[in-house]
């Protein structure tokens, strides 16, 4: 979505937030920003979170978020956003929540679709780009202003807290074939091989990425993943991930 959005805004700079987000400050002379990412217990990514915590917005004029989703409604990422931004007196110009698929197989039941249906449905998040990028060129407000209560906010809190830490559910079974592969594609560095074998260093975000895209279906988390389909994204091949890694 992030790239299929920039190509329809002009003199628009697409910067994933890995490379930025271990540098001491995180500045930005831009007088628009937009922040787009996958919803993730109702809220951001951990990632996400420590990004606008860190980002120094103060010569931006126009901030908005463009979110994926697996579940209904408009969940708290607006609250949430709107609570980091408020010390740098700031707040979401526009908001693009979209209905997509849920690649979160640690669910129950397993929320995830058939191949045709995650198709359509990002077929048709992607026809709602030409009217969100007008939006963003002509600086519309949104709905990024509203809601300001945000219920669950202790049990989001307490997901940031665990989640560098969840990684120790993760293993890999008898399939493994020590290819490294999930070493290579980690967006945070956060597995290494050692006597072929994967080990999780405890810095994971839970993209399920190394879950979903392992060759041999071999890495499980606790009892959750034996026997269910793994999800690749119908657009991104394993090996944009491994390109992507090696620049
Ligand atoms: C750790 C994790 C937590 C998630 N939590 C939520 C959630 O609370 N609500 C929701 O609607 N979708 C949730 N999802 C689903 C993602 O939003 C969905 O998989 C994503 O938007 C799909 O787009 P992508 O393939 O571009 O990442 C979660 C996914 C993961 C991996
Ligand atoms: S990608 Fe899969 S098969 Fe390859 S090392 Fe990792 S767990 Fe093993
Ligand atoms: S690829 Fe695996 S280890 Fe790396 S952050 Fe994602 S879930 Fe965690």
């Amino acid at each position: 979505m992030a790239k299929r959005l920039k190509e329809k805004l002009n003199e628009c700079e697409l910067i994933p937030i890995i490379d930025l987000i271990n540098q001491n400050s995180i500045n930005t002379t831009s007088e628009k920003v937009g922040l787009v990412f996958p919803v993730y217990n109702w809220s951001l990514p951990k990632i996400v979170y420590d990004f606008v915590e860190k980002v120094d917005l103060s010569n931006t004029k126009y901030v908005f978020a463009l979110c994926t989703k697996g579940g209904p409604g408009r969940q708290y990422v607006i609250q949430m956003l709107n609570k980091l931004l408020e010390p740098k007196n700031k707040i979401l110009d526009a908001a693009f929540l979209v209905k997509v698929f849920s690649a979160f197989i640690l669910a129950k039941p397993n929320p995830l679709h058939s191949k045709e249906k995650q198709l359509r449905r990002i077929t048709d998040a992607e026809s709602k780009l030409d009217e969100w990028a007008e939006q963003i060129l002509n600086n519309k407000k949104g709905k990024g202003k509203k809601d300001s209560y945000y219920p669950m906010e202790d049990s989001y809190i307490s997901f940031i807290e665990k989640v560098n830490n969840e990684d120790e559910n993760y293993y890999s079974d008898g399939n493994c074939n020590g290819c490294g592969i999930c070493v290579q594609i980690c967006p945070v560095d956060n597995i290494k091989l050692i006597n072929e074998k994967p080990e999780w260093q405890h810095k994971c975000q839970q993209c399920l990425r190394c879950l979903h895209y392992c060759p041999q279906e071999a890495i499980q988390f606790g009892e959750y993943t034996k026997g269910r389909e793994r999800y690749n994204h119908p657009y991104i091949k394993l090996k944009e991930f491994i390109n992507e890694k090696a620049k």
